[in-house]
């Protein structure tokens, strides 16, 4: 089960679990689909899963082997990270006869519907073999079944399994081919599984290989007839092609990708390996062009969590796009203005009713919340228990302005803006607007009644993490009006009379200057996360641990455990200083994560990158190094909770993999970009010889080489001027095809 999400592969399109040829639908395979959604009675929404079209069972002497099922004397199985490869070899044996499967699998990054494999198997002795192959249409669904009227066709040698969502009814087509030269081959069509079946008299020491190609479209898919010949198409256009032209292709591809994303490391094997495994992750999710998808809390790894979109892609992923990626950073935020409308939605219709856009804290493809009021069962009691996320974790909208205004600023590039990113930007402004309350005595604004990233202390007031980014939104939507009003007059006209939004802006200059933020303590530094928070009890995670009575007790809510106490979920002021780390000083960053770490129980992956961030800024680079490793290691690891009581958790976690990334690139080497330039300030841990890593800013590539006393900008041969960079606090100026290198002290 672990395994499946540690050898996933995916293209973005879909997510393939690192499951074998032969497991079915108990053994969790899962062929998970991007943006699209059903819905199974009163059960969560959830992403539909494809039928199988990379089923392959064998059969020795007429029993079907498993690696699960038989005696094995080898089993290997390989991720390759170059392309995105899965492979595994396993030898059965069975009644005096080894019998070798060896087949290795990838999800075309050249052809997003197109998934490929090559199967071989080699026998010790002669031997009857049978080899099954096809579409295996019992596929596992935590709430499902999703696809009504499943049926089985064949046309020629292409297998066809066509179903149709229940909510929707949108049709959801896999074909499959394969190229089998040996054997005597007859086709079993049985329920929902069509197979082709191979009867083959195998000879000692012979490797009999075919090559099987199979494609999944949607009606998601603009294709020009039915999704059923698109999907036939593709195959026989793959198997045309061949599977070495094919991965030729795909590996192409993935070259691409490495090359403006992949960090190394010296000194440090354990980390290089982790950090270049997150970012395998999130260059395989990442959604394809022009879909407007965006990237799920658990990726493409199931249906966990409804498949659904949190802040996790804002904050922790496309920080990690936008510097590497920005064309995968543009789908992340295409997604954010496509569900506008269902933020709109969900504005007027949560609590006294609002104004603007509230971003779904679980979103899906409409942008409509698909996060429940009682989100979370109480294993002990069945109960399904009251929880806020929904109604009450209103930094999301914020997450997403601040996403929305980094890619302009980053990128240089204010297409987005005009595309609908300045209405989600002021929409965000205007949500706030009508959610902040003025109190008069004290002529500020606050933002109360919210629950913070801390999901155990919900409906607090004037928590700083949500205060600052609701004052981010009001300042960012004055600057973008600013800006298109230089740039844009005629658009931002009719924007504002689109929106009638214009009588409303003094007012949002008035919140950005007034809203209210908790301050630090001026004798201790610490910034109270909210209203009340250091009058809570004192408490420890141990503690709390050795009451719970369930192991899956939840800590928040009405009656957790944590609720009357300090102990937080996650990451909270500490991930506010993060995301702000220009506007605070290194002792006060000092201050809170010494205060707030031990109070952490770090519940949540999005936790540790955060602590590993703020330590790399304050320079203690051990307890960086420690939380980094933590977050980077959490996929390959698979130290996670699998199960919740009855619900499946397992999957992958991208916003970690995100971290990962931060934590080296802007953490360890110390990068900050913002609109006016790039500045590098490294804090190489101890172990790290050498960083060094890609970086896209406005548009130009550069290559940093950090030790632990030089850095050198490289800015590409192709980029297009002379870029001012900010090394260890000294400008240079860099001009294409012309590496700088400047000496430096590492600040202690
Ligand atoms: C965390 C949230 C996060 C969600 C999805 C929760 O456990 O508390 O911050 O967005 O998981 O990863």
């Amino acid at each position: 089960m672990r395994r499946g999400n540690v050898y996933q592969i995916a293209n973005g399109y879909m997510g393939y679990r690192g499951t074998l040829d032969e497991f079915t639908s108990e053994q969790l395979v899962g062929i998970t689909l991007a943006g699209i959604f059903d819905r199974v009675g009163p059960a969560w929404r959830e992403p539909v899963n494809a039928p199988n079209g990379g089923f392959t069972s064998v059969s020795l002497g007429g029993a079907e082997l498993s690696a699960l099922g038989n005696k094995v004397t080898r089993h290997r199985q390989t991720l390759r990270f170059g392309n995105a490869l899965f492979e595994r070899q396993t030898s059965f044996a069975f009644k005096g006869t080894t019998l070798t499967v060896r087949s290795a699998r990838f999800l075309s990054a050249e052809t997003p519907n197109l998934g490929v494999i090559r199967f071989s198997i080699t026998c010790s002795r002669a031997a009857t073999v049978t080899v099954r192959t096809g579409i295996d249409g019992n596929i596992w669904d935590l709430n499902g079944p999703h696809l009504l009227g499943l049926a089985a066709t064949r046309r020629d040698s292409v297998l066809f399994v066509e179903g149709r969502t229940n909510e929707s009814s949108k049709r959801v087509a896999v074909a499959e081919t394969a190229d089998i030269d040996f054997g005597k081959v007859t086709y079993e069509s049985r329920g929902n599984r069509s197979l082709r079946v191979v009867h083959l008299r195998a000879e000692a020491g012979t490797t009999y290989t075919f090559h099987k190609y199979f494609a999944v479209f949607t009606d998601n898919d603009a294709v020009r007839g039915s999704v059923a010949e698109a999907a036939i198409e593709t195959v026989l256009q793959a198997r045309s092609l061949g599977y070495e032209d094919c991965l030729a292709r795909h590996g192409a591809r993935w070259q691409e990708k490495w090359n403006r994303s992949d960090v190394t490391i010296e000194g440090d094997d354990e980390a290089q390996l982790a950090l270049r495994y997150s970012i395998l992750q999130l260059l395989m999710v990442a959604p394809v062009k022009g879909s407007a998808n965006s990237i799920p809390a658990r990726a493409l790894s199931g249906q966990v969590y409804k498949g659904a979109i949190f802040w996790d892609t804002e904050m922790f992923m496309f920080p990690f796009f936008i510097h590497t990626y920005p064309e995968k950073a543009v789908e992340l935020m295409r997604y954010r203005i496509k569900t506008l409308d269902g933020a709109r939605r969900k504005a007027k219709t949560e609590g006294r009713g609002y104004r603007g856009a509230f971003y779904a804290w679980e979103s899906q493809e409409t942008g409509d919340d698909a996060c429940t009021y009682y989100n979370i069962g109480d294993p002990s009691t069945g109960r399904a228990l009251r929880t806020y996320f929904r109604d009450k974790q209103v930094h999301i909208s914020g997450d997403v302005a601040i996403a929305m205004w980094d890619y302009f600023r980053l990128t240089g590039d204010d297409s987005l803006l005009l595309e609908g990113g300045a209405e989600v930007i002021l929409e965000c402004a205007r949500f706030y607007y009508s959610y902040a309350y003025y109190k008069d005595e004290k002529r500020r604004y606050e933002i109360l009644d919210v629950i913070g990233p801390d999901e155990y202390h919900e409906r607090v007031n004037n928590n700083a993490f949500t205060s600052m980014v609701a004052k981010e939104t009001f300042t960012i939507a004055i600057a973008t009006v600013n800006h298109l009003r230089r740039r844009h007059p005629k658009e931002l006209r009719t924007l504002l009379k689109k929106l009638r939004i214009e009588g409303e802006l003094p007012a949002f200059r008035d919140a950005a200057r007034r809203l209210f933020i908790p301050g630090a303590d001026a004798k201790t530094g610490i910034i109270e996360q909210f209203d009340g928070y250091l009058g809570l009890r004192e408490s420890s995670v141990k503690e709390l641990k050795a009451r719970m009575i369930h192991p899956d007790e939840y800590l928040g809510a009405g009656q957790g455990l944590a609720v009357p106490t300090k102990i937080i979920k996650q990451a909270d002021v500490v991930m506010m200083l993060n995301l702000f780390r220009t506007r605070f000083s290194a002792e006060i960053k000092r201050a809170n994560w010494e205060y707030y770490e031990p109070r952490t129980e770090h519940g949540s992956s999005l936790s540790a990158c955060a602590y590993a961030m703020v330590a790399a800024e304050f320079g203690n680079l051990d307890f960086a190094y420690k939380y980094f490793l933590k977050t980077a290691k959490i996929d390959l690891e698979a130290k996670y909770k699998v199960y919740v009581g009855s619900v499946f958790m397992g999957g992958s976690h991208p916003a970690a993999n995100g971290g990962a990334w931060m934590t080296a690139v802007l953490g360890f080497g110390g990068v900050h970009a913002d609109e006016k330039r790039v500045a590098i300030n490294p804090r190489l841990c101890r172990k790290w010889r050498r960083l060094q890593f890609h970086l896209a800013y406005k548009g130009d590539d550069f290559r940093m080489n950090i030790t632990k006393n030089s850095v050198t900008v490289a800015s590409s041969r192709a980029n297009t001027r002379v870029h001012a960079v900010l090394v260890a606090g000294k400008p240079v100026k860099c001009s294409p095809g012309r590496p700088v290198t400047v000496r430096y002290r590492q600040a202690r």
